[in-house]
């Protein structure tokens, strides 16, 4: 058994390694999976319509933090035609000076790009009505993601969501040593959401997927 501080330094110094050799493209963000981009932000579209609006208790379009961001595959298509500003955090630099000219013209509506990674990122405290985490939870550490989702809780304008999509995994905790990640079931996830003092507000599994490919899970929180 190895060290737990040494563990955690390599499992996120081999991710950032691992994120560093990956071409900036879509294909790149997701794996080799770029052609299910499309049905992703389609159903992320449905998803987040349910709570954008004018009136009672309706979540805000003026700012959205999109993280772990990659290129911005989901600002682009997901965030910038429905907020006026974007933010965008990831650990991987090369991401984000792709995303400058990937974004065209709209990108111009991002007001930041934090290179940082989530495990030390402090979202600015009531700027975001909007805080959509994608693909990348499984490359925080259990206390890690409690305390960053914690900090995304302050980070909330009213009314404000955190949204979840990610991996789950049949049952427990899945390693991935190549990326060096891990892939938790539902019920893990959603015990690390009350853990830090969320709630669920909704969840919906994201249908016509790749049958080979892991279920896909989306959580609003607040
Ligand atoms: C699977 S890609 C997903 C990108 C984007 N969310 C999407 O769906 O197109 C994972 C992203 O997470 C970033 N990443 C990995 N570990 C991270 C960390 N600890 N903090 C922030 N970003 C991280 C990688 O650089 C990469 O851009």
């Amino acid at each position: 058994m190895g060290d737990k501080a040494e563990d955690e330094t390599s499992f996120y110094s081999n991710a950032e390694g691992y994120w560093r050799d990956v071409p900036p493209t879509v294909d790149g963000m997701l794996g080799g999976y770029g052609s299910i981009s499309s049905i992703d932000i389609n159903g992320s579209k449905a998803f987040l319509n349910k709570f954008l609006g004018e009136g009672e208790g309706k979540t805000g379009c003026s700012c959205a933090l999109d993280c772990g961001a990659g290129i911005g595959r989901i600002t682009k298509r997901l965030l910038l035609p429905l907020f006026s500003t974007v933010d965008l955090v990831d650990v991987t630099q090369e991401f984000l000076d792709k995303a400058k000219h990937y974004l065209g013209t709209e990108g111009r509506r991002v007001e930041n790009y934090f290179c940082c990674g989530l495990q030390d990122f402090e979202p600015m405290s009531g700027r975001y009505d909007i805080i959509w985490i994608q693909w990348v939870i499984g490359h925080l550490t259990d206390s890690h993601l409690v305390q960053f989702l914690r900090r995304c809780q302050k980070g909330l304008r009213p009314n404000g969501l955190i949204v979840i999509k990610d991996n789950v995994s049949f049952e427990g905790v899945v390693p991935d040593e190549v990326d060096s990640s891990v892939c938790r079931d539902l019920e893990i996830v959603r015990s690390l959401v009350h853990r830090a003092g969320l709630q669920i507000v909704h969840e919906e599994q994201q249908m016509n997927f790749p049958q080979e490919i892991y279920q896909v899970h989306t959580l609003a929180l607040r």
